[in-house]
């Protein structure tokens, strides 16, 4: 089933924090074989940020999430669960959830991360929407955060131009009116593709060593035309399908939140829907790859900017390692 029954969800506020450091494709030009045309025109990115040395992904998480909290105009006594959608956590446990929700004060909340590659962000959103339609909770902090500059190989121009760091928060709760809603989500993996994008070293298949350092297998390995070929094979038909289910055409979609994982995906999809491009918020330009936090860095961007208003429909489709995918469609 894709449509949300139970009680109306909605979005109350959102709030995010990026790093100050700035690194720019000129930047990379003098770090690894690359240059910014080969950057820009492949992927659409001109500049990321990067966290300070001492910033790790529940500083940023936090700070995403105090504002999203500000401009709910609520407490964070108030907030049931937080749930954090993250690939490079501070530590595996404790979780970055945790946390935050311990920085926050918030006390009467629980708190869980979830790792579902850059989907996390998709993921985390219906999660806490199920909860909300379902009584179990009446608000909840989501967040995408992400620190990926410390686990990137920077002699490896393949992986190292692509990623950046930030965090995004919204807090969702009922529906005041029942109107602006969460309509549907659907969430996929096809695990026979787990081999696409991987940290392979550190854990329990390939344990800490000085070897599984050497190889650099403590940072993230990506067959990235792999990826490419594979979002733009399955993604048109399953937004064609998810639409269909949500008894919405596709132009009925006021404003397309894809990953931002690459400006020449998001564009090659919106064709074969028919779609035209200006319809997608972009920011991959400014902050790259941020996997789990770039759907929400991308929105509240757009919401303060003017872009996406009150009424309007918006999609936030994802995809990333697993290989996982989803979408979720949201009156704002
Ligand atoms: O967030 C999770 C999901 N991830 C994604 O969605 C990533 C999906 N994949 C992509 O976005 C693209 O595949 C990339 C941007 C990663 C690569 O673009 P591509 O057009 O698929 O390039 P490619 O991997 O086929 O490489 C083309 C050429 C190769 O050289 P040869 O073999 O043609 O001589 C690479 O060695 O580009 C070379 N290359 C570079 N050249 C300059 C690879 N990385 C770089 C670089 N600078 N940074």
């Amino acid at each position: 089933m894709t449509i949300f029954k139970g009680r109306p969800v909605s979005l109350l506020g959102s709030g995010i924090y990026v790093p100050e450091k700035v690194l720019t494709n000129y930047d990379l030009e003098k770090m690894v074989d690359t240059s910014d045309e080969w950057i820009r025109t492949r992927t659409g990115i001109v500049e990321r940020r990067v966290a300070a040395e001492d910033q790790v992904t529940s500083d940023l998480a936090y700070l995403a999430a105090v504002e999203a909290l500000k401009s709910a105009s609520m407490s964070p006594e108030e907030i049931d669960m937080v749930i954090v959608a993250t690939n490079t956590p501070d530590t595996i446990f404790p979780s970055v959830a945790a946390k935050v929700q311990g920085r926050l004060e918030a006390i009467n909340a629980g708190a869980s991360d979830i790792q579902s590659g850059c989907t996390s962000s998709v993921y985390a959103l219906s999660f806490a929407a199920a909860g909300i339609a379902s009584s179990i909770w009446d608000k909840v902090l989501v967040i995408g955060a992400e620190v990926l500059t410390k686990l990137l190989n920077w002699e490896d121009r393949a992986t190292c131009v692509l990623f950046g760091d930030g965090a995004g928060a919204m807090v969702l709760g009922v529906s005041p009116d029942g109107k602006n809603k969460v309509i549907s989500t659907s969430l996929k993996s096809d695990g026979t593709k787990s081999d696409l994008i991987i940290l392979p070293g550190g854990l329990v298949e390939c344990p800490a060593s000085v070897e599984m350092i050497q190889k650099r297998l403590h940072t993230i390995h990506m067959k990235g035309s792999e990826v490419f070929k594979f979002v733009n094979k399955v993604l048109p038909l399953f937004l064609e399908q998810f639409c269909e289910e949500s008894n919405l055409s596709l132009n009925d979609i006021t404003w397309w939140i894809f990953h931002q994982a690459n400006y020449r995906i998001i564009e090659s999809v919106l064709r074969r829907l028919d779609v035209p491009v200006e319809r997608a918020i972009l920011n991959i330009d400014k902050y790259g790859n941020t996997s789990a936090a770039s759907v929400f860095l991308a929105f509240h961007e757009a919401l303060v900017d003017g872009k996406v208003k009150k009424g309007d429909k918006v999609i936030f489709v994802s995809f990333g390692s697993g290989m996982t995918y989803g979408a979720t469609l949201m009156e704002i």
